[in-house]
């Protein structure tokens, strides 16, 4: 087969195009996304730079050459070898930041300050919004005022998310989100974000996952068990949720339902010690209770969902007997970076 090889400038990388296939063609089947619409030569809205070699264009119809030609990449295949710049080109696997209004469509309160706040993102294709099952989104008020969630809902519920939400009183930024969310018909969030994510279809058969939440720090792992549920992934999954009091839980035994429904999946959840407790089941902090449960980490992979404080914790006993630094994932490593030791 007769290959071409586009460099794509700005990035320092590089493809290969096939005979007769198109520039956008062989730009996703290598996992790059960018600004196109018709596909047929018609909107114009896939146009990008030709800085070096030679194209012949099927709609409109034509031969360009370098320097500075601007191209259709929906209907231009290469002549030769080429240098193309594409303004916004995301590379493969990272999804683009969006700003989208969301429709509030429900408002739920879970237990004595946690709510569920159910959105609908809109359906037009330039607002097409992908995440990550673990990533989170920035809900941004009228006021300028912005504060950061988990989303709590898997990917593969497409437009519908869930989010997880504490209000606590003495925070004017938490009450200014709590009111709005619950006294409006509609929500800006800004999304995808953060890197502390899984994929079922990334997922190496041997290896088990350890997921510790702390307080509405489920929401993310809400999110990434679903995910892997929903796309039949087999591996273990051993949900640790903590609590300072039995009643800080909510969504009543949801986590209970999936370890009941799927024998690969367990559910731990551990209290804070308090003597004036009436909680029966396991107390302590998250990190002792894993620790009592797991001696060694080989094909492990450590999801930390909590506060830096619970999540350095856990890296350091977890580390202490033989895991390594970057088995661990957690938003808390890029908000909240400890200095080296
Ligand atoms: S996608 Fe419309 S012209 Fe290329």
């Amino acid at each position: 087969m007769n290959e071409r090889i586009i460099a794509l400038d700005g990035l320092h990388t590089s493809i290969s195009v096939r005979s007769g296939e198109t520039l956008l063609a062989a730009l996703e089947r290598c996992g790059y996304k960018m600004r196109r619409s018709c596909r047929n030569g018609v909107c114009e809205i896939c146009q990008i730079t030709l800085l070096e070699g030679e194209v012949e264009q099927r709609y409109p119809a034509g031969r360009f050459q370098a320097p500075q030609s601007a191209i259709l990449a929906c209907t231009a295949t290469a002549l030769s070898d080429l240098r193309v710049y594409i303004e916004g080109l995301q590379m493969p696997g990272v999804l683009a930041v969006k700003k989208v209004i969301c429709e509030i469509t429900e408002t739920e309160k879970l237990n004595h300050d946690v709510y569920r706040i159910r959105l609908h993102m809109p359906a037009t294709a330039s607002h097409a919004v992908e995440y990550y099952a673990g990533q989170y989104l920035n809900v941004l008020l009228p006021t300028g005022k912005q504060a950061s969630f988990s989303i709590a809902s898997a990917p593969d519920m497409g437009r519908e998310l869930e989010l997880h939400i504490r209000h606590i009183p003495e925070s004017e930024m938490s009450s200014a989100i709590v009111d709005h969310l619950l006294n409006n018909p509609s929500v800006e969030i800004e999304l995808p974000r953060g890197d502390c994510y899984v994929q079922a279809t990334e997922m190496k058969d041997d290896t088990q996952l350890i997921m510790a939440a702390a307080s509405t720090g489920f929401a993310q792992v809400k999110s990434m068990v679903e995910h892997l549920l929903a796309n039949q992934h087999h591996n273990p999954i051993h949900v640790y949720w903590g609590a300072r009091n039995a009643d800080d839980f909510y969504l009543a035994d949801l986590p209970e339902q999936w370890a009941h429904e799927h024998s690969h999946v367990t559910m731990t959840r551990v209290v804070e010690p308090d003597a004036a407790s009436a909680w029966q089941g396991r107390t302590g902090l998250l990190p002792a209770a894993i620790l009592e449960d797991f001696t060694e980490f080989d094909n492990t992979l450590v999801i930390g969902a909590g506060s830096p404080g619970m999540v350095y914790a856990l890296l350091d006993a977890c580390e202490a007997a033989g895991m390594k630094e970057e088995q661990l994932k957690s938003d808390v490593f890029a908000y909240a970076p400890r200095p080296k030791k």
